[in-house]
């Protein structure tokens, strides 16, 4: 396995880099403060190829590679969580789920316009009482004719509201041999008669960032929107949050860096007891965990970049690489805020977002006792990874890069 990043790779982080440090940082304050997302940021994402980076250019994509995927959502949650979260919804769980799973029709239809920026993607498999047992989930879909009727309600989903397209599961088989084989997916649009969405108020972090609930009521979605074949959609739910989660675990990556980042830059001005904070031994072992989680995280996602650009399964991998990057980003941001002190506890410095922020994502995309007992199984070898009908394919740069018309 090699690590060195090529040159492509690196620009791409580069460009990133300079749009999240010049563009939000300097207003990302005011906005986790107004509790909302700034109307600007999704479509100057799209404008700069963000939301297509890693899909393929005749998709609408930017040709990049899976590796560049996890660099550019460790750049993006270095300086704000709510940037990467649009990755992980719009990129990781739908997009991605499009190209491996989407009929050629199917990726022309939502792919294309989702990787140019067109219209933004949300993903709707947890409900109201439904969120690690998510084989269980309620919402239903009839099959009438040529239409699905779909009922049911959606909760937790970011971009609820902003979203043109959603990726949706519901039971279509009520009396299947065991609720994970009754599930199907489907693609909905905002538009369609009988969906509403609201926005989620009130939550500790990621307060400048989109989360709210679908309902949909009768909604009538065409046979061609669905998404596999009926009874694959739990497979196609986990084979999403295996790229979901990837990006959380690069994010969470990115997180643990700015919490390290701060905190060297106030222990080296900051003095008591007549030298700077960074000099005191107690500070500097607090440091040196933050370097040592830093640099496992990254290892972890990256590796599982690399698994997927060789087109191999990395369930295993990138559950681990979730369940540490996110675990120590908590940890990460909890010893920032020690370090900085009272001013930590004020958003006068960015830690106390961080620590606001660094939560939710071990909860959401599968909670880090979900993780532990997956990684347990894997350990006991009471489980094990099935090649699937459709695989996410290897990253392939002739066929990524190539135009729409070769
Ligand atoms: N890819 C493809 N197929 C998979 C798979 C994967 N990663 N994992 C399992 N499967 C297949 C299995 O092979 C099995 O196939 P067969 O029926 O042919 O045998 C089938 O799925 C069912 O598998 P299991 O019954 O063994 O279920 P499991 O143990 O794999 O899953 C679980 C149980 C781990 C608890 C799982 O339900 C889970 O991960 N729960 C967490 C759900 C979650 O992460 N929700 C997050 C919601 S999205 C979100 O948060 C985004 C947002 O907007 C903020």
């Amino acid at each position: 396995m090699d690590f060195t990043l090529t040159e492509e790779q690196r620009q791409a982080a580069e460009m990133v880099r300079r749009f999240a440090e010049t563009e939000v940082a300097p207003i990302i304050r005011e906005w986790d403060r107004r509790a909302e997302m700034a109307p600007h940021i999704l479509p100057r994402m799209g404008e700069l190829g963000i939301l297509g980076i890693c899909l393929p250019v005749r998709y609408g994509g930017q040709g990049f590679d899976y590796v560049t995927l996890g660099l550019v959502c460790e750049e993006l949650e270095r300086v704000d969580t709510t940037l990467r979260v649009v990755m992980s919804v719009h990129v990781g769980l739908c997009s991605l789920a499009l190209l491996q799973w989407g009929t050629e029709e199917q990726k022309q239809r939502f792919l294309v316009p989702q990787a140019k920026g067109e219209r933004y993607a949300g993903f709707g498999l947890t409900e109201p009482g439904h969120g690690s047992d998510a084989a269980r989930l309620q919402s239903t879909a009839r099959r009438e004719g040529d239409v699905y009727v779909l009922n049911g309600e959606k909760m937790w989903i970011s971009l609820a509201t902003k979203a043109h397209h959603f990726l949706v599961f519901a039971r279509t088989n009520p009396d299947a041999p065991k609720p994970s084989a009754g599930l199907s997916a489907f693609m909905i649009t905002g538009d369609m008669k009988g969906v509403t969405t609201g926005d989620i108020h009130g939550k500790l972090g990621v307060r400048a960032g989109s989360t709210g609930w679908i309902a949909m009521q009768d909604v009538e979605v065409p046979v061609e929107n669905r998404i596999g074949e009926e009874g694959e959609g739990f497979k196609i739910a986990m084979s999403a949050l295996d790229n979901g989660r990837y990006t959380v675990a690069a994010g969470a990556t990115g997180l643990i860096r700015a919490c390290l980042e701060d905190s060297l830059a106030y222990a080296g001005q900051r003095e008591t007891f007549g030298r700077p904070i960074a000099q005191h031994q107690l500070i500097k072992q607090k440091l040196a965990y933050m370097s040592l989680w830093y640099d496992t995280a990254r290892l972890l996602y990256l590796r599982a970049g690399w698994m997927e650009n060789q087109g191999l399964r990395n369930t295993r991998q990138t559950s681990m690489a979730k369940w540490y990057a996110t675990d120590h980003s908590v940890k990460a941001a909890l010893e920032a805020v020690q370090i900085h002190g009272a001013y930590g506890y004020s958003d006068e410095y960015n830690v106390e977002r961080y620590l606001r922020n660094s939560k939710g994502a071990v909860i959401y995309e599968g909670t880090s006792e979900i993780h532990q007992l997956m990684q347990a199984d894997y350990a006991l070898g009471y489980r094990q990874d099935k090649p699937l009908r459709c695989e996410l394919p290897a990253y392939d740069p002739e066929f990524w890069q190539a135009s729409p018309s070769e």
